[in-house]
């Protein structure tokens, strides 16, 4: 959607045009926001949540319908890699909070720092006022300038995200997930972004969706 994740669609489109798996270049693509600190929603440098812990959630899935999800996961600067180990390597489809830091660090994540100063920055800024109220984001993001470098609306800044879907040269599809969740968020919310049915659904025949904005209404 917005500029700076051309750069997203680019490292997706390396592997496609290659004749590469659409699981691979969807998971290849949002890694490069997740790895991106000035990106304040997606992993490195998303906003934390009102106790100052930046929590992430993801989810991918492929043209087979296997899917797999991570919640409130919390130190892995890459959990989509995570959904996708879930998918592939567990019986179950979701893993959440310190059950999925676990799992991650059983499969050789590291655990990292995922909070930048600048994000401390604004998350200190919106102590001030505590307030939940989406509006309010927008003006802690002119005071602490975090717009820049992107050129997007700064009101799309508290709750983006990334969805990327993909379809290969065998005509599969597949589609991944990946957030830090609306700024600020109450510890424990998880949104729309890793659950299958609601952030992203793929359906080969039929096609495939992934939503971003306000997590509640997105799942209502
Ligand atoms: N759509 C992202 C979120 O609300 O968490």
């Amino acid at each position: 959607t917005w500029a700076p994740n051309m750069k997203a669609n680019k490292a997706a489109w390396e592997i496609l045009s290659k004749g590469g798996y659409s699981l691979d270049a969807v998971e290849a693509g949002v890694m490069i926001p997740e790895a991106d600190p000035n990106d304040v929603s997606v992993g490195y440098g998303g906003y934390p949540d009102r106790d100052g812990k930046v929590t992430l959630d993801s989810c991918i899935m492929n043209e087979k319908g296997q899917c797999g999800a991570v919640m409130a996961i919390e130190h892995i600067m890459h959990p989509i890699k995570v959904a996708r180990l879930v998918m592939e390597k567990t019986p179950h489809v979701q893993l959440v909070g310190e059950g999925a830091l676990q799992f991650a660090l059983t499969e050789g994540f590291k655990k990292e720092n995922l909070l930048t100063p600048e994000s401390e920055k604004a998350w200190k800024e919106w102590l001030k006022t505590s307030k939940y109220d989406p509006m309010t984001i927008p003006k802690i993001l002119e005071k602490t300038n975090q717009q820049e470098p992107y050129p997007w609306p700064v009101a799309a800044l508290n709750h983006d995200t990334i969805g990327m879907i993909a379809m290969d040269v065998n005509g599969n599809i597949s589609g991944a997930c990946t957030t830090s969740g609306m700024a600020f968020k109450m510890r424990g919310r998880v949104g729309d972004s890793p659950i299958i049915g609601a952030g992203l659904f793929v359906d080969n025949e039929i096609g495939a969706a992934s939503a971003t904005g306000v997590g509640e209404e997105v799942v209502k």
